[in-house]
């Protein structure tokens, strides 16, 4: 596995970390989510899953874990998991998120999977259900889909909470969503709270399909933030899973990349995102072990000049891939 240092007085991390999204809840977005299951949804099938899935990242170096309180049970079952697990030298980094409220009780099909609300009361609510379910403090606890619309980033009573918590010692940050990331990402880096800078980290969708916060997370490095990438596969679109892949002529150039650089489709993909310079971490949301071990290969490709001019052909606008994303279907 291969480390970096998360934000300019960040800690060591691997530069791949498993996202939970998909392990801690029956339904979610990302394609083929109900077959990693097996259409198996009691809580300890769940749990024995997620926890064979922590087993096997951990046992590949990876020491990023990232969560949120709106994943169903993943919170628990990664607390599950920590205290489980035989003493160690290295320390997991558990990253978790607040600000969306899980609501499809268990459910794969639901009028409404989530709630979103950024206000103090949530995020008072949460960080101590939070730490009650992880049984330990996160390391970084972030805003969910920090949007502008949101107005959490005017919030000063949010902003001087999060203040308080980072300075008994929890790093904060945000992740972003929808086709406005950059420019929410340009009005968190000028938040201080008493003339300090508030966030360390920022965790954002970077893909060879949505390239646009490139620069603004340049910046954000450059000014000391640990930079997290989320959503690196396009939940799932860029596999072999997606049709396409195998019958538009423009996504074949993936596959026959793949296939020249002697790799995977999803390792392909993903060594996209791990050789640009703005980034630290990129989180794996695979929820079935073949996929995971696909994705590791990702470290050891030799991304080259080819590559990178070949596939500069899937790029697309962030509107465009933004509304591909709303029509992935809860399964
Ligand atoms: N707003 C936010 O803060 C936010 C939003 C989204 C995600 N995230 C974080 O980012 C993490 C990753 O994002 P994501 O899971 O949404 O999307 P993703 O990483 O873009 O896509 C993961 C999907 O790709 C599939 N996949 C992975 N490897 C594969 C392989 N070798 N062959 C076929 N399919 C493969 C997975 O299938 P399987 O499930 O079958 O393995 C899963 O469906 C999440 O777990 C979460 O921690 C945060």
């Amino acid at each position: 596995m291969k480390y970096t240092t998360l934000g300019k007085i960040g800690p060591r991390v691997s530069r791949l970390g498993l996202g939970l999204a998909a392990l801690g809840r029956p339904g979610y977005i990302n394609l083929g989510h109900a077959e990693d299951l097996q259409q198996n949804y009691s809580t300890q099938a769940m749990q024995w899953h997620t926890c064979k899935m922590l087993d096997l990242a951990w046992d590949a170096g990876i020491r990023y874990f990232d969560v949120a309180r709106s994943y169903g049970k993943g919170e628990a079952f990664l607390g599950f998991w920590l205290k489980n697990k035989s003493q160690k030298v290295e320390e997991p980094f558990v990253a978790s998120k607040w600000g969306y409220t899980y609501t499809a009780d268990w459910k794969v099909k639901a009028q409404v999977h989530e709630i979103k609300d950024h206000s103090v009361t949530v995020l008072q609510k949460q960080i101590l259900e939070t730490r009650q379910q992880l049984g330990v403090n996160p390391d970084l606890y972030q805003i969910h889909s920090a949007t502008l619309e949101s107005k959490v980033l005017e919030n000063t009573q949010v902003l001087r909470r999060l203040a308080q918590l980072k300075a008994r010692g929890m790093r904060v940050g945000l992740t972003l969503s929808g086709a406005q990331q950059a420019v929410t990402l340009e009005k968190a880096l000028g938040v201080n709270v008493e003339g300090v800078r508030l966030f360390d980290t920022v965790q954002a969708t970077f893909n060879l399909l949505e390239r646009s916060t490139a620069d603004m997370l340049t910046t954000a490095r450059q000014e000391g933030l640990g930079v997290v990438i989320k959503e690196a596969l396009a939940n799932g679109r860029l596999t072999f899973r997606n049709p396409d892949v195998h019958l538009n002529p423009k996504w074949q150039l993936l596959k026959t990349q793949a296939d020249r650089l002697n790799t995977t489709i999803d390792a392909l993909a993903l060594a996209y995102v791990l050789k640009q310079p703005f980034v630290n971490v990129v989180l794996s949301g695979a929820a079935n072990p073949e996929h995971l071990k696909s994705n590791l290969k990702a470290l050891d490709i030799q991304w080259d000049q080819e590559a990178e001019e070949v596939l500069q052909e899937l790029e697309e606008t962030s509107e465009t891939y933004w509304q591909n994303r709303k029509k992935l279907d809860w399964n």
